[in-house]
Formats: C-alpha cells, structure tokens, sequence
C-alpha cells in the first residue's frame, strides 16, 4: 500500500516539476519577449529623436531660409524706397535751378551777362535731369526685358571724338586732365551699338571725373588681337573704391556707402546699366581699385568685323581729322535756310520753343495742333517739311501721316517723339516718316534734320559777288566734284603699286587743293609726294589711305575760301 502511494506521490512530483519546468520556459519565453520588446522600445524611441531631431532641424532650416528671404524683401523694399527718396531728390535739385534760374532771367534789373549765365545754368540741369530720367526709363526697360540693342559699323575716331566732347568739358570744369590715349595699330571701326557703347564708356567717364578732386583721368584704348576685341580703359586719380565694396558697385541702386549719396549726389543706377548693356552688346566689364588711390574701368568690346592689314590705324593724326571743339551750351550755328514748314504738335510750349528755331534758320512755320489739321494743311499748301508730333489729339501723328501718304503726299515726313526704341522708330518709318527726331529735342540735331530735307538760302549778296568770287565757287564745286573720282583713282594706284600714275595723281591734288579751300589735303598730299619721292614705298598705302579719308572728311565741311 505504502509502496503504491510512494509511487503516486513520485509520479506527482514528477508531474509538478514538469509543470514547474513548462511554467519556468514560459517565464523565460515571457522574460526573452519583455527584454525584446525593451529593446524594440528603445530602438523605437532613438527611431523618434533621431525624426525629431530632424523635423527640428528642417524648421531652423526653414525658419533661416524664410528670415533671408524676408531680410531679403525688407532691404530690397528698403533700397527702393531710398533709391526713390534719392531720385526725388535728383529730379528736385535740377528743377529747383531751372525754376529758380528761369525767374531771374524775369528780372528787368539783370545784367546781359547775368541772363546769358541763367540761361546756361537752366540748360545744364535740364540735360542733366534729362540724363536722370533716360537712366529710370533704361532701368524700366532692363527690368522689364525690353531693351534692345543694333549692330552697325562705327568708325573708333569718330566714337573717341564723341566721348572726348562730352567729356572733356566736364573734366575742365573740375580742372581735371583729361587724355585719350591711342595704343596703335588700332582698328578703324567695329561693329556694335554706337549709343549703348558711348554711354558705358560716358558712364565710367562721368564716374571718374566725379570721384576725382585732382589729377587725371584717362582712356586708353588698345587693340585685343587674340580675342579681337577692343579694350577701353578709364583711369582716375579719385577716391577709390575698398575690396569689398566692389562686388555691390553693379547691383541696382548701390552706390559704394551712403556716405556717397549725400557727398556727391547720383542715383547709382550708372554701372548697373552699363553692366547689363555690356551683357547685351557681348563685352565684359572689369574694375580695378584702391580705396584713396583711384580706380579703373574697362570694357572690352567684341569688334564683330576683322580690320585688313592696310585698314588699320597707324597714326594718331587719323585721330585729329575727327577732333571736334569740345562741347559748348551757347555756340550753335543757325543754319539759313528757305522755305515753308509745317509743324503739327499739340503742345503750346513745344509749339512756341520748335517755331523759334525754325524762324532763325530764316523758314516760314504753318503750326497744326492735331493731326486733322496737320492733313488739312498740308493738302492745302506747298510745305518743304512737315514736323509731325506723334501723339497728338484728334488724330495722332502715325494716322496723320499715313492718311497724307495714301493721299499721295510727296515731301518729306519727320516724325517728333519721345518713343524712340528702335521699334518705334521701324514702325514711323514704315507708316511714311523719312526720319525721327528726339524729344526733348536736340537743336544740333535738329537743325542736322531739317538741312537734310530743307534747301539752304541762297546767299543774299550772291548777286553782289565779284566776277572772281563767282568762279572760284563754281570752280570748288566742280573741284569737289571731281574728287571722289581722284581718290578712287588714287586708291586703285596705291594699291596696284602703280608708283607711277600716283605720283602724279597725287601732285596735281596737292597743286589744286589748297586753292579750292582745302588746305589740309594739300598739306597730306604734299606728304604723300615726299614719301614718293624718298623711295619708301611701304608705308604709301597707309598714308593713302589716311589722305583718302581726311579729303573725304573735308570736303563734308565747308571749303574755308
Ligand atoms: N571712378 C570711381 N571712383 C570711385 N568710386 C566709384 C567710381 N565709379 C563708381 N564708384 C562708386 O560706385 C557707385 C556706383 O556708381 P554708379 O555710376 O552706378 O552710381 P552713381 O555715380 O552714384 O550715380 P549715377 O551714375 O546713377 O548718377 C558710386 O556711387 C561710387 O560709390
Ligand atoms: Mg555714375
């Protein structure tokens, strides 16, 4: 019986312990999920921080970007509102000597020398504030894509010249040296915008000669053989400008501190402008400076044409042919004309001011102020021009003008305008206009204009000349009508080396020139003969070529008999 019951209780004990056994391995089992899920935590919440850490990250990120930007918004809100303060304050200091000057000239207790002083002054700053609105109206047309550029043939002297007119002026008027300096051979023309050329190089010149108390400024310019460009440098002796200012120079509105503002005035749209016409006509811009030492500019400019050996420029007197006196407000030569002119504008200012003109060249003036009257007056009367406004109330002056034309209107059109890009002015030209003219309008060019399409007055003492005077004119123009002749010919023998036949080309034209009026072609003919006559025939062509374009130029301007 014991026995049995000791084998019972063995076999319970087995049991329990197998139960203990099965309940230790599912402790176990729970023990191995619980530290699993421990570590599944753990991973799970390092999972987290590391997500955390980089949503934060992306916000600061974000949060940086977003503050720039703002920064960004703010100062560029910021330099517009400063650049308008400033540019009112451009436009009101020209006008303020405009009005203030224009009163005195009012005064009857001024002095003639007192008036003709106003009247300068009023002219200078109201070119000046010209300068300032063409600079908004470039800036308006950059930003909004609209600004177009041409490529033609410009000759380098008559470029230089141009530059030298302007500037020299206001370099005097600082007592400034001014000095363009010609690195020869240089290339007898490129081919590029002319206008947007000129106000890049006026640009850096005006800058120079503002930023300078003493000393020189100076153009250089050099012929890039490799690159065939050509490479303008403008030096001063001014200021300067600091490393770190350089880089905002070309930025819109910057001038180097704000300092400069208040010193020398400006909008500092100058370099801007010129960096993106520079972009436009292909040419790269380069600055060079020292702060309290000086600085230069330079352009360098793609030729856009390959200059022939015998082209190039090799003496610096092909550049005096083209020197012009510098530029003067008062001294305009009236031209005198005859004939009747219509002028159709509908502002009584204009109306007033362009009559003027028009009388002291010695025309008639009809005035129109509309476009319906323009055409009524024009079918109605024999006009030598009609000065035709564009806009213009009623019928403006692009109607008017090709009602004139389908009406078969012969004479010459010139349009009046403040429109001029290039597709205005394709636009005037293909409705029947013959030319454009700027408004404001330039009187030089003007009066350029108008001798083009008007007849010049027949001198009154012309019945009054001698018998001798008489024939010397008719002689001149028979002269200076045979010498496009002479020259080809002389060309034809200086390039086919025909020693010979130039020779004597070459001193009949130096024997008769002089007489006619012409002195300096005698003068560069009797060269010409000396270079012969020496046996060195290497450099005729050149100096052919150069006695060609300075009788070309000359007989242009009228024979000083
Ligand atoms: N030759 C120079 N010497 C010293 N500083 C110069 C020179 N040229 C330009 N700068 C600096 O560059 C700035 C920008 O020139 P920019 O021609 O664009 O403007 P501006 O001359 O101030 O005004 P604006 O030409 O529109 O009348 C000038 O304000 C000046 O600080
Ligand atoms: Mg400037």
């Amino acid at each position: 019986m014991f026995r049995t019951s000791d084998k019972t209780a063995a076999a319970i004990i087995r049991a329990l312990e197998r139960e203990l056994e099965a309940e230790r391995r599912v402790q176990e089992q729970a023990r191995g999920l619980l530290i699993q899920r421990d570590l599944e935590t753990a991973n799970a919440r390092r999972d987290l921080k590391e997500l955390n850490d980089k949503v934060e990250l992306l916000i600061t990120e974000r949060t940086q970007v977003l503050s720039a930007a703002r920064d960004e918004a703010v100062a560029a809100t910021r330099a517009k509102s400063s650049f308008l303060a400033n540019m009112s304050h451009e436009i009101r200091t020209p006008l303020t000597s405009i009005i203030g000057f224009a009163e005195l000239l009012l005064d009857p207790k001024g002095t003639a020398a007192e008036k003709s002083d106003s009247a300068t002054t009023i002219i200078r700053n109201g070119r000046h504030l010209l300068e300032v609105i063409n600079d908004i109206l470039d800036l308006s047309k950059i930003e909004t894509r609209q600004l177009e550029t041409e490529r033609i043939e410009v000759a380098l002297p008559e470029l230089l010249s141009d530059i030298e007119v302007l500037a020299a002026g206001r370099a005097k008027a600082k007592s400034l040296k001014f000095t363009i300096v010609h690195h020869l051979p240089l290339p007898p023309a490129l081919s590029t915008d002319p206008v947007r050329l000129k106000q890049i190089l006026l640009n850096f010149c005006s800058n120079a000669i503002k930023f300078s108390s003493q000393g020189e400024v100076r153009v250089d310019v050099r012929h890039d053989l490799a690159r065939q460009h050509l490479l303008f440098e403008v030096s001063d002796s001014g200021i300067g400008i600091s490393a770190h200012q350089i880089d905002r120079l070309f930025k819109p509105f910057a001038q180097a501190d704000v300092s400069t503002t208040r010193q020398f005035g400006g909008t500092g749209l100058g370099l801007y402008i010129s960096k993106q016409l520079a972009d436009l006509l292909g040419a790269e811009i380069k600055v060079n400076s020292k702060l309290g030492k000086g600085s230069c500019f330079s352009v360098s400019v793609p030729l856009n044409r390959v200059a022939k050996p015998l082209e190039m420029l090799t003496d610096s007197r092909d550049f005096e042919a083209f020197h012009r006196p510098a530029f003067e407000v008062t001294s305009i030569e009236v031209p005198e004309l005859s004939g009747r002119v219509l002028l159709a504008e509908d502002g009584v200012d204009n109306q007033r001011l362009l009559s003027t003109y028009l009388r002291q060249a010695g025309l008639t003036v009809d005035v129109a102020s509309n476009g319906k009257e323009a055409v009524a007056q024009a079918l109605s009367k024999d006009y030598a021009l009609i000065l035709m406004d564009i806009q213009m109330p009623l019928m403006d002056g692009i109607e008017a003008t090709m009602y004139l034309r389908a009406e078969g209107y012969p004479g010459p059109i010139v349009a009046l305008t403040a429109n001029v890009m290039q597709s205005d002015v394709a636009r005037y030209r293909q409705c029947g206009c013959d030319d454009v003219l700027a408004k404001p309008v330039d009187r030089l060019q003007f009066y350029k204009v108008l001798q083009r399409f008007v007849d010049t007055a027949q001198q009154p003492d012309l019945e009054e000349e001698d018998e001798y005077t008489r024939e010397l004119r008719a002689l001149t123009e028979e002269f200076c009508a045979g010498l496009p002749s002479t020259l080809t010919a002389i060309s034809r023998a200086s390039e086919g080396a025909d020693w010979h036949a130039l020779k004597s080309l070459i001193h009949t034209l130096k024997g008769t020139a002089g007489s006619y009026g012409y002195p300096q072609i005698t003068a560069m003919a009797a060269e010409v003969e000396a270079q012969l006559a020496s046996g060195q025939t290497e450099t005729l062509p050149t100096m052919c070529a150069t006695l060609i374009r300075r009788a070309v130029r000359a007989i242009g301007e009228p024979a000083a008999l």
